[in-house]
């Protein structure tokens, strides 16, 4: 048996956001979310069951001690706890840890990658739940286009709401920091539940907010999903500064972006935004605005660069 495999996954970025977990310890979220998963930015991890004693991580070629723990366990939901120990690597074309998702695309191309090395023939329903178990958002990256990820019952089911080709909006992710952030989103979201009074009101609100969204994907309405995903994003945010001590994510670069996408929305053009744990503001456009979308966050003040990309699939075996 071939015990090594290889798979791509791309993030993906939230319209409506996952932020708040009702089962700590199977990383079950708290509310539904939904997503648009990303072209070009890539992250392949090669998963070898070579039977040394230890499982191994590099990521980008150096050790990474610190994520082990996460990729072992799920290493084990995938293949189980008897399974041979495994030499794990990542590669990826963006910054980790950054607020752009580099967790959603590992953990979903990680249980592609350890399905196929230890044959264990998993559907892309199960690779998805093993995800999210590990990272909440990963369970997206299984699915390509614009997905929607609900929590109501005892497990989280997935639906692609529509494929890559569907509805072809362009992504600008405008980078105002390349540090890692200080506090992970995990982390930061228990500390929501226990400190922010916002965050009963979040969880209330959820249902409508996703129904709406739903709504605007269906009828590729761009003007109410933009809406929509933008009040999401900033009650998310208003939860997370609300919380003691507060959880502030942004620099003055990533409210001169938001200045940005409003003003280039009001001389007419498709755009909207939205932020995660992270400093990088993410502008949503139709294809004829995204040049100008580019050209315009580049010169925002405090902004490093840009990088624009498509609507992607979801996470596959490659080689
Ligand atoms: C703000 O999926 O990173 O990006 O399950 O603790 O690993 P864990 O959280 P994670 O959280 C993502 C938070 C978000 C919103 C979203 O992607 O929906």
């Amino acid at each position: 048996m071939d015990m090594t495999a290889s798979a791509e996954a791309q993030p993906n970025i939230a319209l409506v956001k996952y932020w708040g977990k009702r089962d700590i310890a199977r990383n079950l979220p708290a509310v539904g979310s939904l997503s648009v998963t990303l072209a070009d930015l890539r992250t392949q991890m090669t998963v070898s069951f070579a039977g040394s004693n230890q499982d191994t991580l590099r990521v980008n070629g150096k050790d990474e001690p610190d994520m082990l723990a996460r990729v072992s366990h799920c290493l084990d939901l995938v293949a189980g706890c008897d399974r041979p120990a495994a030499a794990v690597r990542s590669e990826g074309n963006f910054p980790i840890g950054a607020g752009l998702a580099s967790s959603a695309a590992a953990f979903a191309a990680l249980v592609v990658a350890a399905n196929a090395a230890a044959n264990t023939g998993h559907d892309r329903l199960a690779l998805a739940r093993m995800a999210g178990a590990a990272s909440g958002s990963a369970a997206r990256s299984l699915y390509g286009g614009l997905v929607e990820l609900s929590a109501d019952g005892d497990q989280i089911e997935l639906t692609q709401l529509a494929a890559a080709a569907d509805w072809p909006l362009r992504i600008v992710v405008a980078i105002t920091a390349d540090e890692a952030k200080s506090i992970g989103s995990g982390d930061a979201m228990i500390r929501c539940a226990e400190t922010s009074p916002f965050y009963p009101a979040w969880i209330e609100r959820q249902a409508a907010d996703l129904a709406l969204a739903r709504e605007a994907v269906a009828g590729r309405d761009f003007a109410v999903l933009g809406a929509v995903a933008e009040h999401n994003c900033l009650k998310m945010h208003s939860v997370m500064w609300s919380c003691r001590p507060p959880v502030v994510y942004w620099n003055s670069a990533t409210l001169a972006c938001l200045e940005t996408v409003r003003s280039l929305r009001s001389s007419g053009h498709a755009v909207f935004f939205t932020i995660d744990a992270g400093p990088q503001v993410k502008a949503i456009c139709m294809p004829e605005s995204e040049v100008a979308i580019a050209r315009a966050l580049e010169s925002t003040p405090g902004v490093i660069r840009t990088m624009s990309t498509g609507v992607g699939r979801g996470a596959r075996l490659i080689g």
